[in-house]
């Protein structure tokens, strides 16, 4: 791991037999963090990833056994980006979230902030969001809030949220949200920014598949290039970073650079 990375004891690569168990240590990780965080602060707050690793993570979290140890009541859900699309769209996000997830547990409608992409055009959209984290966490221009939970994803580019490879968007210092045509994936998206994913107590990345191997050994432990690895970009400030990856993603790791977990049942 990068220099840098490996200074701070605040991070950590847990390597997981195959992607379901990826799914279920984030689970019990999500539960962990969940209870904790309501305990010490009388809520939760936790941003989504999007794309298909997220799914059967949400999926496990609706089940019984996953779902009543959540206080959903005082669970509030943010998404770390979106696609510009309707939410009907099959590209979007919070569509994903509500089959996985929303549809099948209490959390109250006012706890889910979801990006309100029928907002045109897209920088309003981004604005309002923006607008929604500062009222809700109560923060003035220029402040940024610190979420419990950040999940992030990460593309077989390095990209995270949507914070794409020679964006405007991986430069911004200021922005909570910003908003960004992206022509690699033909779409406007919204975005957290690193400024403000990095201000999260918790990030978590959650990497599965052979396709991902080879990136994140750069990312990981080739040079720092954010402009060609935005994922690198990702650096909690005072909070922790966990990859929780899967054994195929880590198949082009230093063996000593990571902990075995066993799968959950
Ligand atoms: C999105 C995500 C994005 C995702 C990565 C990985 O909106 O697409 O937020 O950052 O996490 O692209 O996607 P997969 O999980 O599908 O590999």
């Amino acid at each position: 791991m990068n220099a840098s990375l490996n200074d701070k004891k605040e991070q950590e690569i847990l390597v997981c037999p195959d992607a379901k168990s990826v799914a279920l240590e984030a689970a019990a990780t999500f539960v962990r963090l969940a209870t904790d965080s309501i305990r010490e602060r009388g809520r939760f707050t936790a941003a989504l990833s999007g794309g298909s690793t997220p799914r059967s993570l949400f999926e496990i979290l609706a089940t019984p056994h996953w779902e009543k140890q959540i206080e959903w009541k005082k669970v509030h859900l943010f998404w770390g980006d979106e696609r510009y699309v309707p939410d009907a769209y099959p590209e979007s996000n919070f569509r994903m979230t509500l089959e996985t997830l929303l549809s099948r547990v209490p959390v109250p409608p006012v706890n889910v902030h979801r990006i309100k992409t029928e907002l045109a055009p897209a920088e309003a959209a981004a604005e309002n969001y923006e607008t929604e984290i500062a009222r809700f966490f109560g923060t003035a221009p220029g402040q940024f809030p610190s979420f419990d939970l950040v999940f992030l994803g990460m593309g077989t580019n390095a990209h995270t949220a949507s914070l794409f490879p020679h964006s405007n968007a991986i430069h911004e210092t200021s922005r909570l949200v910003v908003a960004e045509y992206v022509a690699e994936v033909r779409m406007w998206r919204i975005t957290m920014t690193a400024p403000l994913l990095n201000a999260a107590k918790n990030v978590i990345f959650l990497i599965s598949g052979a396709d991902k191997a080879s990136v994140l050994r750069d990312v990981l432990f080739g040079d720092h290039d954010p402009e060609r690895k935005p994922a690198q970009l990702i650096r909690p400030a005072r909070g922790r970073l966990t990859w929780i990856i899967d054994s195929a993603a880590a198949a082009q790791l230093p063996p000593e650079s990571y902990r075995l977990l066993s799968s959950r049942t």
